[in-house]
């Protein structure tokens, strides 16, 4: 089996979602000049310039360094998925709070080995933080290591949500219903790789989703797991090409929080 240059990777999933994130903040500053389309005719689900042309960016500079590997991106699709090793790309993260003004947005480097998530680089230009994690070596906040919530039961904390106008969204009132009930409270930000990573850095106690993309998710999955947290089977049928309903959470509220959502979460 050929050795695999883990550190070269990790370190440059790192840089590169931290250039495409600087270049995001150029682009930020004059949002109200780019190009917007609507994807499928939603008018919630909106493409800018920016995200094609960050996407174009961290494709050639993943290219160039890891030629054999694979990709897959929000907006540039899949390519050599067969490969040892795929990475998975949101050049933005939060495109809505990105054209709208509101500071929650992202670029998000996710990798796999052999299926499996294996490292990741989120990076928040907004408030210079930049989360990352590789398998068995922890999490981090820049440099700071991260440990998920101790709550042991959901109305000790705030509890991350989401949903989008495709799959799943009849699900996200009953959930919200249960989660008030039970004495819980609810946060959406519109990005949901800060809020996975946030669920890592025990800032939320969990983060629910009705269905997610796994490029929304990769990166911060593997933060999530090396701070201590659970996520659901997301990669069931095919999750990496056409996403599922998400849950990762703190160990003391994730079963919980699987009762609230109930079938769905890992159902077909
Ligand atoms: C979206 C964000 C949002 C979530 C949507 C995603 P995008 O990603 O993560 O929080 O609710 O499901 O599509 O389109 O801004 O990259
Ligand atoms: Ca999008
Ligand atoms: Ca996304
Ligand atoms: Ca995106």
């Amino acid at each position: 089996e050929q050795s695999l240059d883990l550190d070269a990777r990790y370190a440059s999933a790192r840089a590169i979602a931290q250039e495409a994130a600087r270049k995001g903040m150029a682009y930020y500053a004059r949002r109200e000049e780019l190009i917007v389309e609507h994807k499928e005719g939603n008018l919630q689900d909106v493409v800018s310039a920016a995200d094609q042309e960050i996407e174009l960016f961290i494709r050639a500079e993943l290219a160039r360094l890891f030629p054999e590997d694979g990709l897959l991106g929000e907006e540039g699709g899949g390519a050599d998925l067969g490969a040892r090793c795929v990475w998975v790309i949101d050049p933005i993260d939060g495109t809505a709070c990105f054209l709208n003004g509101l500071h929650n947005w992202c670029v998000s480097i996710g990798l796999l080995v052999d299926g499996e998530p294996v490292l990741g680089a989120i990076a928040d230009p907004n408030h210079d933080e930049l989360f990352h994690a590789c398998r068995g070596r922890g999490a981090f906040v820049n440099e700071t290591p991260l440990k998920v919530s101790e709550a042991t039961h959901v109305g000790q904390g705030v509890m991350g949500t989401g949903t989008f106008h495709s799959k799943g969204k009849g699900n996200f009132i009953p959930f919200l219903e249960k989660l008030l009930a039970e004495g819980g409270m609810f946060f959406r930000n519109g990005s949901g790789a800060l809020m996975t990573a946030y669920v890592a850095a025990g800032r939320l106690i969990g983060y629910h989703e009705t269905h997610l993309k796994s490029w929304d998710c990769l990166a911060g999955v593997v933060m999530v797991k090396e701070a201590g947290g659970r996520i659901n089977d997301f990669f069931r049928n095919d999750g990496l090409l056409h996403g599922n309903p998400y849950l990762v959470a703190a160990p003391g509220v994730y079963e919980q929080l699987a009762r609230m959502i109930g079938p769905s979460l890992d159902g077909d």
